[in-house]
């Protein structure tokens, strides 16, 4: 309850802030000239704290929800709910405004000739960065009511994995776990792996819901290059509402630009695990329809299996002999046998 307490103040204090220096009336001191670029500018960075009011708001009601069981992991019969459709929608909205703010970017920095004119490269940029915005404030707010940690690494075990689940990639615990299942000679691979699973205690196919490398690998980059991303991009926006120190500026701007760079390389790297790895095509079709098949979950995330076993409601004794057990559990547990 505090924290819903202060993540409503902190979006009213934000919105009395930028409402109360975007009603002063004509240019403010120490800012660019107006042109059509400065007032698209102005709207995003006014819209901007309405816009992260919503997603609080958005943010509260979702985890009530999921409080309350609605749209959690959950066995379905022969598929597994691994990500609820809010999640689904916030990270395509973050990937789409990313991509938009990426490309858009590249243009801008003349990485690459300029195919459309400055103004519309400018709009697309802010939309794009209007999508990440209401995409990060929503995952944060979300997630900071529910207390939802399941990406962070959180015990030694987590690197060991780390290391376990990279040899893996390389396939020394055999083709099923490797990019592009490549099929090393079982002489060369058996000992290498013997010897990893030794030193490491490592078992393979024996991971929780997210891999080690999501934990350490994805996650923790993006949260700092977004992070950066975004508060670099509001400091560049505040320009448009308050006189604020043209060094802050061109320093945000400087950061900015490499954090552009850095982008492009993650982006990178998020996808060719899931694209390369075979045995991560479940996951890569789990971020377009939500669920994974349950043989894929027993077989590749046994902990995470247990876990979602472990949380069914028990089922409610028949009271006669042969009669079925009430519960949509029983129901759930006997379609996967
Ligand atoms: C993947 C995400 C993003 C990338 C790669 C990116 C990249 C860039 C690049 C290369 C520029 C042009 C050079 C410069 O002025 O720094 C730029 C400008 C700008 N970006 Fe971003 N940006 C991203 C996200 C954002 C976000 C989230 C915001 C706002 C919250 C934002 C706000 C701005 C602003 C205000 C400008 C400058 C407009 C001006 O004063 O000329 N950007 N961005
Ligand atoms: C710049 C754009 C993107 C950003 C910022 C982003 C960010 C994230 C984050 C933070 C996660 C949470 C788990 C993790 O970190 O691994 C995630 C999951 C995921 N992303 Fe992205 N993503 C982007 C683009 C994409 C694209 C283009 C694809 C696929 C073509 C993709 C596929 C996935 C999949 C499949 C998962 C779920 C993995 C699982 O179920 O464990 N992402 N993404």
């Amino acid at each position: 309850m505090k924290r819903v307490l202060f993540l409503g103040l902190l979006a009213i204090a934000w919105i009395a802030l930028i409402g109360a220096a975007g009603a002063q009336a004509g240019v403010l001191e120490g800012s660019p000239p107006q042109t059509a670029l400065f007032n698209d500018a102005r709207l995003l960075a006014l819209a901007t704290p309405f816009l992260m009011a919503l997603a609080i708001i958005v943010g509260i009601v979702q985890a009530r929800a999921a409080a309350r069981g609605l749209g959690g992991d959950a066995l379905l019969g022969d598929r597994v709910r691994r990500h609820d459709t809010g999640s689904i929608i916030a990270h395509w909205m973050n990937a789409f405004g990313m991509v938009a703010c990426l490309v858009t970017g590249a243009l801008l920095l003349r990485w690459h000739e300029r195919v459309i004119d400055l103004r519309t490269t400018f709009i697309v940029h802010f939309l794009g960065a209007g999508l990440i915005l209401f995409a990060v404030t929503n995952h944060l707010a979300r997630h900071g009511v529910s207390g939802g940690v399941g990406l962070i690494p959180k015990s030694f075990r987590a690197l060991r994995d780390l290391i376990g689940e990279l040899f893996e990639y390389l396939g020394v615990f055999g083709p099923e776990g490797a990019v592009l299942r490549i099929p090393w000679p079982k002489g060369l691979r058996q000992p290498v792996g013997r010897y990893v699973r030794g030193l490491l205690g490592f078992k393979p196919h024996d991971s929780g819901k997210y891999l080690a490398t999501e934990q350490f690998l994805s996650y923790p980059p993006w949260a700092i290059l977004i992070g950066t991303i975004l508060v670099t991009g509001l400091i560049k926006l505040a320009k448009y509402v308050y006189p604020i120190p043209l060094n802050w500026v061109s320093t945000a701007t400087y950061i900015h630009d490499l954090a552009t760079l850095a982008i492009g390389i993650m982006l990178v790297i998020h996808m060719l695990p899931l694209l390369l790895v075979p045995a991560n095509w479940p996951l890569l079709m789990s971020i377009f329809r939500t669920t994974v098949p349950r043989k894929y979950v027993e077989q590749r995330h046994p902990r995470w299996y247990k876990a979602l076993l472990k949380r069914q409601p028990v089922p409610v004794e028949a009271p006669a002999a042969g009669a079925q057990p009430a519960t949509a559990a029983a129901t759930d547990a006997a379609s996967a046998d």
